[in-house]
């Protein structure tokens, strides 16, 4: 041949695979709560780690500097897509002590003791954060965990500025804050709510952080740091023991699937709720043309889902490692289209006349994290500590705050609740149980476009997924999922919350007139957003207006890995 012609040769053989390379993101995006906890994913993709390594530093720096939102002391779900097309969901959520038992939360009449499982050590649940932050560096990032955790541990020692919103959760707290001596002084100035630019400074969790980079989990369930929080916990009424932190796992999860009108929708599976909820709120939607209807019309379907997908909810979900879930029947066409069955257009269905279940009680205070890298890993996390600053009870000496989700468990199952209603023994109280859970981090993907999607907000957080989801599905870009009005419904108690301007007057009017019980909601949620528009090559991110986040698209200078 030639030599002319063999530059043509090659360029033929090379073609064909240049047409099946996967396409590769032209940039890389992290959304998160927090600027700091933005800029420390960064930090971690420029110094050449990968989307799994970017998300760890997020989580990490997040515990840091939204202490009210998440933590080590906390927990949560990490869905994960590697480039090369394996999708796994790290289910790192706390489980109930081994010494916990049903009516944990309960007085000697039997009635149930809020304060118990929302204040204090008696309210925490076994973190999986730092557990789980270990696994997905040793099997999913490419570098070591001690550089990923690197920008959270000098946040903690640094310090970082008080915010008009670390004031407000700090208030919501304080009476609680100041019952617990480790935590009013690293959380609060003289038992008061620090001023503005006021500078936290955590220097023992900086020290916690550095047992867990040196010794991955081992540096927090093992050995000193977990002698103290155990002897901490104790000491202030808490039942925890040297086992129940060794024994801590870490549990990997096949997440849920759907599809609804040609979108492929892959989200948390239970422990959590989340992913089933939405993927039957979409299953029964499927059946209505949303797009052609009036706004109105298309509300009132929607909570009708909504309604329904709670009412399964309260009945069916639990931690799958103890109850079985009748998972295929709820993710199936027909039993939506039973549903479907059971919805009147001009009419709303009260929730007593579903078959019942329980109310719904849940805390809402959590965080969400989307990250993408240029080589086409992405990560879709929300992490709990549950409500604002967990249980605002800070271990001496670990600078661990904890949780308090161990509210997320049934507290009175199988009793009639205020509604007369009897449910809820899937998340009942058991020894080593997970406790249900509504976090819903989830990927989108329809014609090449792909979404990472999340937010806190409790209860709320699966219709949230859901109209953002929806926004997705009609085109639209992420600052229109994170920023669109927001309405909800969760079957009990039966009323329609919205906030003020997801409603006009006219249909505040029309559904009233079909039965709707309308409550007005301050604004909530704080959704943080990925597009990746494969076909286009476009990539997009974007954070809630209502929250103090951060979103950014950047290419990330190239830097040889080390591990
Ligand atoms: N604690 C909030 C949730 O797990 O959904």
């Amino acid at each position: 041949m030639s030599p002319l012609y063999r530059p043509l040769l090659l360029l033929a053989l090379l073609l064909p695979l240049l047409a099946n390379a996967a396409p590769q993101p032209p940039a890389a995006a992290i959304a998160s709560a927090h600027p700091l906890a933005t800029a420390a994913g960064r930090e971690v993709l420029e110094a050449g780690g990968n989307a799994f390594d970017a998300a760890v530093a997020v989580s990490a720096a997040l515990a840091v500097v939204e202490p009210y939102s998440s933590g080590i002391g906390g927990g949560g779900f990490w869905l994960l897509h590697r480039a090369d097309g394996r999708e796994v969901m790290v289910d790192g959520r706390e489980v109930a002590p081994l010494a916990a038992h049903r009516d944990l939360y309960l007085d000697e009449q039997g009635a149930v003791i809020p304060a118990r499982s929302m204040d204090g050590a008696l309210a925490a649940g076994i973190p999986g954060e730092p557990a789980a932050l270990a696994h997905i560096a040793q099997r999913y990032g490419r570098l070591p965990l001690a550089r990923s955790l690197a920008p959270a541990i000098r946040l903690a020692r640094v310090g970082f500025p008080v915010s008009a919103y670390y004031q407000r959760m700090a208030e919501l707290r304080r009476p609680a804050l100041n019952a617990s001596p480790a935590a009013a002084s690293q959380f609060l100035a003289d038992g008061a709510v620090p001023p503005l630019g006021h500078t936290i400074r955590q220097a023992e969790l900086a020290t916690t952080l550095e047992a867990l980079a040196q010794q991955g989990a081992d540096g927090f369930y093992r050995g000193e740091i977990a002698e103290r929080l155990v002897a901490g916990v104790r000491a202030a009424g808490g039942i925890w023991s040297a086992d129940d932190l060794a024994h801590y796992q870490v549990v990997e999860r096949e997440p849920v699937r759907g599809n609804y009108r040609g979108m492929k929708i892959v989200a948390a599976a239970p422990p959590s709720s989340g992913g089933i909820a939405l993927i039957e709120m979409l299953n029964v939607l499927a059946g209505y043309p949303l797009e052609q209807l009036d706004p109105v019309d298309r509300i009132q379907l929607s909570v009708e889902a909504m309604r329904r997908a709670y009412r399964d909810r309260a009945e069916y979900l639990g931690d799958p490692d103890f109850v079985t879930i009748p998972t295929e029947r709820l993710l199936h066409p027909l039993y939506a289209a039973g549903l479907r069955a059971s919805i009147r257009r001009d009419q709303a269905t009260p929730s007593a006349l579903l078959p019942p279940a329980a109310e719904l009680t849940e805390g809402d205070h959590t965080t969400h994290l989307s990250v993408l890298d240029t080589e086409g890993n992405y990560v879709s996390a929300t992490l709990s500590i549950n409500y604002p600053f967990g249980a605002a009870w800070v271990v001496p000496g670990t600078g661990v705050l904890l949780n308090d989700e161990m509210d997320d468990f049934a507290a009175k199952p199988g009793v009639p609740n205020a509604y007369g209603l009897v449910g809820a023994a899937a998340n009942e109280i058991a020894p080593g149980k997970r406790m249900l859970s509504s976090m819903t981090p989830a990927f989108l993907e329809q014609d090449g476009r792909i979404g990472l999607i999340g937010t806190p907000g409790g209860s709320r957080i699966i219709t949230m997924v859901l109209l953002g989801t929806l926004e997705f599905a009609a085109g639209h870009g992420p600052q229109q999922w994170v920023s669109q009005p927001r309405y909800h419904h969760q079957y009990l108690p039966d009323l329609l919350f919205h906030e003020a301007d997801a409603l006009n007057e006219t249909q505040r009017d029309e559904l009233t007139l079909r039965g709707y019980t309308l409550r007005t909601a301050d604004p909530y949620g704080n959704m943080q957003a990925v597009l990746w528009d494969s076909v286009r090559g476009r990539v997009e991110a974007a954070s809630d207006p209502r929250g103090e986040g951060e979103a950014v698209v950047f290419v990330p200078q190239p830097v040889p890995a080390t591990k």
